[in-house]
């Protein structure tokens, strides 16, 4: 088990609290998309990664893999990489290899589940000279500690993969990012993965399979809240939908409610109402442009240095370099 930095905060006692405001709300009830991944959501999630129709993170394992060396190559041999939302770990390989061919690398990859943590040290254990040290704690407080760490002149490089990015709320994608800048040094990398907008017929495939894994996937927030809030929802009573919204250029990943039902939440104390057709909305997935990213990168305080495109599936791999 990978060496873990303790968490301050009581993520249980948030969870009821947003739950319990996210169901509450007047008009457009949601649930933040961070709570999709406990152990059996973040399984379903990779089972997603697997789908002929999501060719995302294909495309971004494609193009890691194709120009791991060129990348690395375009930043000065950090002595620290840090990941966002490690996931499993796969991708990431090809890049720290790349990096161990010039130095040893520490690797902190920062999540909030200690189980994506313990699964990305087991993919990654055997890649030569790296030292891994996984930080259980939300993006930014994991990420101060890391650059804390660093000795001086040391090289910081953030790899933020998977268009995690844009699952942010229309303008928090920037100001996160403004963040991420904040703690870096000039110099340092951002590698960041980027879904690019494509045809609504072929993103909504994506999002709303045959085989009903994402729906699986969405339907497991409810699941999660019955098991840990001691929740009521039948899970047979809503049903998962995918919509493409034009004018945010974001699938939204929504729960419909099948009739009017009230659901009691025990641990919350708590009962929310539904009207038949009522939805929850529980994730956004923003497609950029390539211009609206590079837009995107100044407003930031980085330069674009270099981007990869691949050929089969739009995507994105952005290599930013903090001003
Ligand atoms: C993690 N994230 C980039 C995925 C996405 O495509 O927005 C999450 C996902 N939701 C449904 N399918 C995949």
């Amino acid at each position: 088990m990978a060496p873990c930095v303790n968490v301050s905060i009581d993520p249980a006692a948030q969870f009821v609290s947003d739950v319990r405001a996210g169901l509450c709300k007047k008009g457009q009830k949601e649930l933040p998309s961070k709570y999709l991944y406990d152990p059996l959501g973040f399984a379903l999630f990779e089972a997603i990664t697997l789908l002929p129709e999501y060719g995302l993170t294909r495309a971004d394992e494609r193009l890691l893999r194709r120009h791991a060396k060129e990348m690395v190559g375009h930043v000065p041999s950090p002595a620290l990489v840090s990941e966002l939302g490690s996931g499993s770990g796969r991708k990431t390989r090809w890049i720290l290899s790349a990096l161990c061919e010039c130095e040893p690398v520490a690797y902190y990859p920062i999540e909030l589940s200690r189980a994506a943590l313990d699964t990305c040290e087991s993919e990654l254990g055997d890649v030569g000279c790296v030292s891994i040290v996984g930080v259980e704690r939300e993006y930014l407080d994991g990420l101060r500690e890391v650059a804390a760490l660093r000795g001086d002149g040391a090289g910081l490089l953030v790899l933020f993969l998977g268009s995690t990015i844009g699952n942010f709320d229309a303008g928090a994608d920037a100001r996160f990012l403004s963040e991420v800048r904040s703690v870096l040094a000039p110099g340092d990398g951002l590698l960041l993965g980027t879904d690019l907008l494509k045809k609504p017929e072929r993103m909504l495939e994506a999002y709303d399979d045959p085989l009903g894994v994402t729906a699986a996937f969405n339907l497991n927030l409810l699941g999660r809240i019955n098991r840990e809030l001691d929740g009521e929802f039948d899970l047979r009573q809503f049903e998962h939908a995918a919509r493409f919204n034009e004018a945010t250029s974001s699938i939204e990943m929504h729960l419909r409610s099948k009739r009017r039902q009230v659901v009691h939440v025990r641990r919350g104390g708590f009962a929310a109402t539904f009207a038949a057709g009522e939805t929850i909305w529980t994730e956004s997935s923003h497609k950029y442009t390539r211009r609206e990213i590079a837009e995107l990168a100044v407003a930031c305080g980085f330069r674009v240095e270099a981007q990869w495109v691949d050929d089969e599936w739009p995507f994105a791999e952005n290599l930013w370099v903090a001003v």
